[in-house]
């Protein structure tokens, strides 16, 4: 994995690879390459580390070719290196290959080409595509593409060129996406819409086992089966895919001050006020299932597994559901037992999560009905869920999720209202809801004009080498989340903890050089959080708590405080993570990181 762009048409194909190269590098790579073919030949050109680089050099090549595929790749198998960058050729170097996802047979694979004279280069997996196909090439591309996907276990999206073969580039998708993007008698390909913003706005979202063939006078889709398929053409809008920094420093900073506009997009359109409910239509054609099931399961990772975590406590609140929170990565290998009456519901910024896809499969074998809540319209998650809820929030390029997480849990929060409101919810609770839901915009942006302040507490910390985040009920979600947005983009180690749970063990890590963010609001919890927080000043530990209440029991026991405004219980962690989401950048600032891209991680994390 990560990033694919390709194009076919009349115009030079490397500027419109770079452009949507460079479109891609939010998803996190370490290395980049195109291939584009000129009078009948193959010409490759890789670099490790940043497109820029690729850039550099490719000046001085002759670029009359108008064809050509492009990679981003964050190395899987093999280290990052120009060898292992994609595309990944065949032993004649006429067939080029960029791949998404994992091929899980390659060993065995690789071993039978080997030995049928095959020579090898790289050490990736994705070697062995180009190689298959050329094993089986008799002239007709496609018949190739179509015999060696044949052979290929594990997930992939991969486009293929063959230098012979004069403007035809073969893409096919099984677990990976890949997108068709249609222009005025061009045609492009790639891994997600946002690659394409510049170039056109209708967009084909291939299925698994599909294909499409691309050449100047046009595209043809067909299954793996070598059948046609009719496939619709989807019009993005423009504010679908919009990106740029809008003169923020980075994306992250400028997608945690977009909260409040995104906050408001999630409920916007989707609240009936005059009935204290809400209305999403993207549940309607199954509401009648829903009303009638008894277990709902959220599934998912990272940081929309800490929305789903506290999706739980909501769910409990507003509805009589049985509620559990799984990590996409262990449910698909429990034996769980579901069937119609339970729903599996999917959160998913990117939509394209590996670990989170293969939950929602297994689950789907079984009978559950499936729900996604997914940022990314059109994205293998959407596509294969039974009904869902669009997040509407826009591109978020930072890999740290921020905006989307405070979508997501209004979102959560929606979709309660609208099962507990045929359950037991009142129409003066639902209305409650409903108006501490349209005051959160506001209430985020008065947090946001303080950001100054927490700028200069996070400075404050920004030498210490590991923090304890405690909270409890709502709250313990938000401390598993602001521990996780300082460790990932500040390589400090931060733990996220239950309040209560700090006495069976993390507390002996508390001294003076071992500060604890206290995510203590004005809740039915707040005494027991004030003990804890006693505890850790009993031993020397420092506190900077996040409340919603100028009270002396928070105050008087923390060293710093940040108060952010009040709101029903519920929806209060939309409104603490804002200060957590805003240190973490800031420390990870002071501390040079490449906030971003942070290190080791990729925006969509397309492999299980
Ligand atoms: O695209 P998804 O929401 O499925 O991604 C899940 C996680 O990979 C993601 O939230 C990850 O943990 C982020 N880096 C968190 O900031």
């Amino acid at each position: 994995m990560c990033g694919i762009i390709c194009y076919c048409g009349h115009k030079q194909a490397v500027p419109i690879l770079i452009e949507g190269l460079k479109r891609l590098e939010y998803r996190g790579y370490d290395s980049a390459g195109f291939s584009i073919v000129d009078k009948g030949k193959n010409k490759i050109v890789k670099a490790k580390g940043r497109v820029s680089r690729l850039e550099e050099k490719k000046i001085g090549l002759a670029m009359n070719s108008t064809f050509g595929i492009a990679h981003t790749r964050w190395a899987t198998h093999g280290k990052p290196s120009e060898i292992n960058a994609h595309p990944q050729t065949d032993c004649a170097n006429k067939i080029s290959v960029v791949h998404n996802g994992i091929i899980e047979n390659y060993l065995e694979l690789k071993k039978e080409l080997e030995e049928k004279g095959h020579r090898f280069k790289s050490e990736t997996d994705t070697e062995v595509i180009p190689h298959l196909i050329e094993e089986n090439f008799d002239g007709d591309l496609e018949v190739a593409v179509l015999k060696s996907v044949e052979r290929l276990r594990g997930t992939f999206g991969i486009a293929v060129l063959h230098a012979d073969i004069d403007h035809q580039i073969i893409i096919v998708k099984r677990g990976s996406p890949i997108i068709v993007g249609v222009g005025k008698n061009e045609y492009f390909a790639a891994s997600d819409s946002n690659a394409l913003a510049p170039f056109t706005n209708k967009m084909i979202y291939l299925s698994d086992d599909e294909m499409a063939v691309l050449n100047t006078s046009g595209y043809y889709i067909k299954n793996l089966k070598n059948e046609l398929l009719e496939k619709k053409i989807e019009v993005l809008d423009a504010s679908e895919y919009k990106i740029d920094k809008r003169g923020f420093e980075h994306y992250m900073l400028k997608e945690i001050f977009e909260q409040p506009e995104s906050v408001q997009n999630a409920y916007r359109g989707r609240l009936i006020e005059s009935e204290g409910v809400s209305k999403l239509g993207g549940l309607e054609p199954v509401i009648n299932r829903l009303k009638n099931i008894n277990k709902l399961i959220i599934v998912s990772c990272g940081t929309s597994y800490y929305a789903g975590l506290l999706g739980r406590y909501i769910f409990e609140n507003l509805t009589e559901l049985n509620i559990e929170t799984e990590l996409a990565s262990e449910f698909r290998y429990r034996r769980l037992k579901l069937d119609e009456n339970v729903a599996v519901l999917a959160i998913s910024q990117s939509g394209e999560t590996a670990d989170t896809l293969a939950a929602i499969k297994e689950a789907k074998r079984k009978g559950a009905l499936l729900l996604g809540i997914v940022n990314t319209v059109g994205t293998s998650i959407a596509q294969i869920t039974d009904a869902g809820v669009y997040n509407h929030a826009g591109p978020e390029i930072g890999v740290a999720s921020t905006k989307i997480y405070t979508s997501q849990l209004v979102i959560l929060t929606l979709m309660a209202l609208l099962i507990g409101r045929y359950q037991h919810i009142s129409f003066s609770e639902g209305s409650e809801i409903i108006n501490a839901l349209t005051g959160l915009p506001g209430q985020i942006r008065e947090i946001l004009s303080n950001a100054k302040d927490i700028k200069e507490i996070a400075l404050k910390y920004s030498k210490y080498r590991g923090f304890l985040y405690i909270g409890r009920l709502y709250n313990y979600p938000t401390a598993m989340e602001g521990a996780l947005k300082l460790k990932e983009i500040s390589y400090i180690h931060a733990e996220g903890y239950p309040a209560g749970e700090m006495k069976h063990g993390p507390i002996s890590l508390i001294d003076k050089n071992f500060p604890t963010v206290a995510i203590a609001p004005d809740d039915l919890t707040l005494d027991k959080m004030v003990s804890n927080m006693q505890e850790i000043k009993a031993r020397n530990g420092k506190i900077l708590s996040i409340t919603n209440s100028a009270t002396q029991k928070v105050l008087g026991i923390s060293d710093d405080t940040i108060i952010v405004p009040k709101t029903i219980p519920i929806l209060q962690p939309i409104l603490n993570i804002i200060p957590l989401q805003l240190f973490a950048y800031y420390i990870a600032n002071e501390r040079g990181c490449d906030i971003d891209k942070p290190r080791n991680l990729a925006k969509s994390v397309t492999v299980e």
